[in-house]
């Protein structure tokens, strides 16, 4: 077995997706990862009612989800079949990979207690992966071909936690440990811009999360009808969004006063997304004339918006990287594959150390 080639099985539950996934790595193919089997238990009809994720609910649904997804992951993946025993399946399978970092402690702590004990069973290695890190590895998953002539490049990485620029020099298996951090141009003073997009959507009375409710409301809508702030940093590649928040809370509030949020709606609307994608695109703006990337890339649950993807194809004529919209928000086969990379640079915890794999919560990069 080449050492750029490993079957992993994925493992995410740091925040409200539980999710398994087998995905086959493959470094030397010209397309680096097949996603053979992914199942994903959405936690969001449960938090509703809520109007944002409550922890303790997260990781006790978690613990009753986890062994379906794991079970449901294997089957899709045809590793377990009639006549077939877990551990015929198992394997077949060289690593586990488990988001280990950062998220809610209680949930991350109910994936890395399954994928220990499985490693454990089984005799596997374990893999650590940071969350951060399985978003940067999505839009490699399921491409037809992927070439390391994309490198060096700009990606944009816009979740519902975290915004942040990288620069990604080179291809992933050339990243040290300290990646994250290294490549980090800039990120999020304040709210990241996911949450900019549910905290407005919510004013606005759509459920959470509310980031795509308002890409819909904002269809037909004029982006320039009304006026919002779009923050600079004193760094110029990083991000703030609290200002725009307090001015479209305030803006919202006087629709509402006046009566005239219904008829406003989809201007409202689209003007909020405008000042979103706007002051992301004028970040990144900066970076490509800095740094002169050869493509650019998103990733991210914000990754999936529509206009976002068309602004920066229409303004730049570089190469731009998404990942399939169901590998944009949290699932299991962005950690595998993660791990996986991981894994073929030879980084896999000793037997010793992966029955001590920590949750750790923060911090955050
Ligand atoms: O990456 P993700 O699934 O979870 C985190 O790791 O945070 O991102 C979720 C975020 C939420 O804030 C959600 O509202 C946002 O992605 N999102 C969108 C769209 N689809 C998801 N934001 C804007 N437009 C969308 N179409
Ligand atoms: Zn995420």
């Amino acid at each position: 077995m080449s050492s750029k080639r490993a079957t992993i099985l994925g493992i995410e539950s740091s925040c409200d997706d539980c999710s398994a996934a087998i995905v086959d790595v493959d470094f030397e193919s010209a397309n680096w990862a097949r996603v053979r089997g992914l199942s994903t238990f959405s936690q969001v009809q449960i938090h509703n009612p809520y109007g944002g994720v409550v922890p303790e609910i997260a990781s006790r649904s978690h613990l009753e989800e986890i062994h379906q997804e794991v079970w449901n992951a294997l089957s899709a993946a045809e590793l377990l079949g009639p006549g077939v025993s877990l551990l015929q399946a198992m394997e077949r399978v060289d690593a586990i990979a488990v988001t280990n970092r950062p998220g809610l402690v209680g949930s991350l702590l109910v994936g890395v207690t399954v994928a220990k004990t499985i490693a454990y069973l089984f005799k596997k290695p374990l893999v650590g992966v940071h969350h951060i890190e399985g978003h940067l590895m999505s839009p490699y998953l399921d491409q037809e071909t992927v070439s390391s002539k994309i490198f060096p490049q700009i990606l944009l990485m816009v979740s519902g936690g975290h915004t942040q620029l990288h620069w990604i020099e080179r291809p992933p298996l050339e990243w040290p440990e300290d990646f994250l951090v290294s490549s980090r141009l800039g990120r999020s003073l304040d709210d990241a811009a996911g949450e900019a997009f549910d905290k407005t959507a919510k004013l606005l009375g759509f459920p959470y999360p509310g980031g795509k409710f308002l890409e819909e409301a904002s269809v037909g809508g004029n982006p320039h009808a009304f006026a919002l702030p779009r923050s600079k940093p004193k760094n110029d590649l990083d991000f703030s969004f609290s200002g725009f928040k307090t001015a479209a809370n305030l803006l919202i509030q006087a629709q509402t006063k006046n009566a005239t949020l219904e008829k406003n709606r989809a201007d409202l609307a689209a003007s909020i997304q405008e000042a979103i994608i706007e002051a992301l695109v004028d970040r990144l703006e900066i970076a490509v004339e800095r740094h002169s990337p050869k493509s650019l890339c998103i990733v991210g649950g914000v990754a999936a918006n529509k206009s976002l993807r068309a602004k920066i194809q229409s303004r730049w004529s570089l190469p731009l990287l998404v990942p399939t919209t169901k590998y944009c928000t949290d699932n299991a086969a962005m950690i595998a594959l993660a791990g996986g990379n991981r894994f073929c640079q030879g980084k896999r915890l000793s037997f010793e150390e992966s029955l001590s794999l920590s949750a750790i919560p923060y911090p955050e990069i």
